[in-house]
Formats: structure tokens, C-alpha cells, sequence
């Protein structure tokens, strides 16, 4: 299997052993602590699965700006976001080398993770500036992620962590949060050697349906994970369960048996495209994917990123910084003419009156209308599952 990036093995920071993390989490009660941001608690589950290997924890703020403006941290790993742990106030902690952090997530917000505090320093307006431009492409307030990135507070405690707990994750989501080192076992239990990895965080239609059939066929690959976003989104995007629910009624439905893993992973959306395409590219070696599939408009949002933007920043990352390959798909949609999804560089001979397009608004409104969308874009029994969504109080 692929290796981790950055590491020969895996080395996720979750304390497997019971007695050892019944010792910390005693521990930890008698230690200064602080409730730390969504944002932060996601990135000690991302910390703890594996997921953010070979990282020991959370960012200074030398290593974030170098990340933010290179790349790749102070010491040269390559690596595409900061990873910090940033709050408002950080007076509850004082001169504390070791502290505890509570889960904002959670009612009563439990600890989830010990930090040894290396830094406290503060981040000044300019350096959130450059982060945020360099990281989201902008500084508007009215992008979600850089809102979200921009309102957690300017102080961020640097250090490592143990993590003892997977939040809200493991709970809510059980069968289909995993840990990276789960999805590696998974896999090797399959026999899985090639593997192409779906980002989504979406319900799946039938031309990313397709889009994973074409990938798989294309590498000739052994499985396929879909790994959808389990943590926060912005307002509109459908809801995690419900998502779940669609995509492994299709999974069921419409792939052979043992082909494709349904998985999800705790992190909040941070809608920051190109960037975030490449850290999925990361946390996907470090699941031990062979490809990660990179589409049209990627963790994008509104008009911020051009449609291929999540796929040109890998022409531009140094040789030999990851080992996972990136299949990029053009633009996927029914074909009239063809009677079958296509990728719409491989019909130039097409109009867009060839092909079955639909807003993403058109179909929210057909789904609250309690109307399918065509077959040609959706699978009935998907859409049923959205349709139930849309109609019921909850969206
Ligand atoms: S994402 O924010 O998680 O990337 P989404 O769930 O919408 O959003 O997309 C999942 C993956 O499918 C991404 O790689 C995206 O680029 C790709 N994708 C979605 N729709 C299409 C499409 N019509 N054509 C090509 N790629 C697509």
C-alpha cells in the first residue's frame, strides 16, 4: 500500500490503549484547560486518525505563515494549510506547559485532547491577512471559510497533542467515520492495492456516480473510497446523515459488491478550493488512496475559484511532494446524443443543449416540490432520500 505522506508508517495521535487513555483523560482533569474552536477540535480529530500524519500537533505561527505562503513548513515538509489551534482569550491557561481541550462540540464540553504548549503567540493583522489570501485566494468576509478562519481569535498555542476522543464523529456516525488507519485496514483486508479516492460533500447524482466508475476504470483501479465531510458546512449544503444515507443507497444499488468503501472523516468545510484540494490529496495518502479524484469547481464555493483551479495548483507543487496521483475530470453530464454520462472534453463534438444540466437551485426546488429530478440526473432511490429531506422540517 501507499505510504503515509511524510513518514514510513502512520503515526495517528488517538491514544489506542484504554488504560493509558484513562490515565490522560484523569489527568487531564486536573489540568488548566480551555474550550477551543470548532475549527481547532477538527484538526485534533484530523490529528488523531492519521489523517494529518506525520504532524504532532498544532502549528506555530512560523511554521503557518510558511505553510500558508510556501507550502511547506519551516522544516520542509510539504504541507498546504496551517494547522492551528487559535483562541480569543488565552488567560484561563496562563503560563500552563500542558494543557487540556475541551470539545466545543460536545454538550459539556468534554476534553478531547491534551496539548504540551510550546507557544503562545499572537498573530497579528497582517500575518492573518497574508494567511487568509494565500490559503482562500481572499479576504472577503463573505467566503465561509475565510470567515470562519478570520473569527476564532488571533492567539494560537503551538505544540503537540494526545487525542482522546474523536468528538462528536464517533458517535453520530458510527459505520461510517473512520480513522485513516481504519480505512488502511479496511483496505488491505479487501486486498485493495490501487485505489481512487472520492472527495464529497455532497449527495452523489449519477455523473459523480460515473465520475468514480470512469475513474476506476480509467486507473484500473481495485476500489473506490468515497470519503465524505462529516463536520460543519456552510448554511444550504445537506446535512451529513442525510448525505450518508443517499450515497449508501447508491453505493448498494449501483456498484458491485466489495468495489467501493462508504466512509466519512471529522473536519469542517473550509471551502478554500485549490488549497484544500491539495491537503485532501495528503490525507488521502495517508488513508493509503493510490488517486484522488479532482473535478470541477473542488471544495470550491460561489464564483471565488475558476472551475480547474483545484487542479492546476498540481502542476505547480514540487516533484516528489506527494506520492498520490490526482485523476482530474473535466466537467461531467448526461449526454442526449450518447444516452449516457460523459465527460465533456471527450465530446467536443456537443452544444450544452446536448447535455442534461441542472443548477444546483433548479434541484433543491424540484426536491422540496417533492418532484425527482430527471433519471438522467439523478437514481430514483437517491432522490427519494433527498426528496423525504427537503420536504421534511429539518431543511
Ligand atoms: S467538494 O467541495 O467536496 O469538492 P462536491 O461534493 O460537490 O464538492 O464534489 C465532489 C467531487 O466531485 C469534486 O472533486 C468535484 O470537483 C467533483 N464534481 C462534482 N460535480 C462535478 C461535475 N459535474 N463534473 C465534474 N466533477 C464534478
Amino acid at each position: 500500500m501507499i505510504k503515509p505522506h511524510g513518514s514510513d508508517k502512520l503515526n495517528p495521535l488517538y491514544i489506542q490503549d484504554e488504560n493509558k487513555r484513562a490515565k490522560l483523560a484523569k489527568e487531564a482533569e486536573g489540568l488548566p484547560s480551555i474550550v477551543i474552536s470548532s475549527a481547532a477540535a477538527a484538526n485534533a480529530v484530523m490529528l488523531g486518525g492519521g489523517y494529518f500524519n506525520p504532524l504532532s500537533g498544532y502549528m506555530n505561527l512560523a511554521d503557518a505563515m510558511s505553510v500558508s505562503e510556501k507550502m511547506q513548513t519551516v522544516d520542509g515538509l510539504f504541507w498546504p494549510t496551517p494547522v492551528l489551534n487559535v483562541v480569543k482569550d488565552a488567560s484561563a491557561i496562563k503560563d500552563a506547559k500542558r494543557i487540556a481541550l475541551r470539545d466545543p462540540n460536545v454538550d459539556g464540553n468534554p476534553i478531547m485532547a491534551i496539548q504540551d504548549v510550546v507557544s503562545i503567540e499572537k498573530i497579528s493583522d497582517a500575518q492573518m491577512k497574508v494567511m487568509t489570501e494565500k490559503v482562500f485566494g481572499t479576504t472577503d468576509p463573505a467566503h465561509p471559510g475565510v470567515n470562519a478562519f478570520n473569527t476564532v481569535g488571533n492567539i494560537a498555542i503551538s505544540g503537540p497533542i494526545q487525542v482522546l476522543s474523536y468528538s462528536y464523529f464517533a458517535t453520530d456516525f458510527v459505520g461510517t467515520y473512520k480513522t485513516a488507519y481504519e480505512i488502511r485496514d479496511e483496505m488491505a483486508k479487501l486486498g485493495w492495492e490501487k485505489v481512487v479516492a472520492f472527495q464529497t460533500r455532497n449527495p452523489m447524482h449519477l455523473a459523480h456516480e460515473e465520475l468514480c466508475r470512469m475513474a476506476y476504470n480509467t486507473v484500473k483501479a481495485d476500489g473506490i473510497l468515497i470519503h465524505m465531510l462529516l463536520g460543519k458546512l456552510k448554511a444550504g449544503d445537506i446535512p451529513a446523515d442525510v448525505r450518508d444515507a443517499a450515497i449508501r443507497k447508491m453505493a448498494e444499488l449501483y456498484f458491485e459488491p466489495n468495489t467501493v468503501l462508504v466512509t466519512g472523516y471529522g473536519f469542517d468545510m473550509l471551502y478554500a478550493g485549490p488549497r484544500e484540494a491539495v491537503l485532501h490529496a495528503v490525507f488521502r495518502q495517508n488513508c493509503g488512496c493510490t488517486h484522488l479524484i479532482v473535478g470541477r469547481d473542488h471544495a470550491g464555493v460561489g464564483d471565488y475559484y475558476g472551475p480547474f483551479d483545484a487542479q492546476t495548483i498540481f502542476d505547480v507543487i514540487p516533484n516528489g511532494a506527494l506520492e498520490i496521483e490526482i485523476f482530474k475530470a473535466d466537467h461531467t453530464a448526461w449526454s442526449k446524443k450518447l444516452n449516457k454520462v460523459v465527460m465533456m472534453r471527450d465530446v467536443p463534438d456537443h452544444t450544452k443543449d446536448d447535455f442534461i444540466l441542472l443548477s444546483g437551485t433548479k434541484v433543491r426546488e424540484m426536491l422540496s416540490n417533492g418532484q425527482a429530478p430527471p433519471k438522467e440526473f439523478s437514481r430514483p432511490e437517491v432522490a427519494k432520500i433527498l426528496m423525504e429531506y427537503y420536504q421534511s422540517n429539518r431543511s
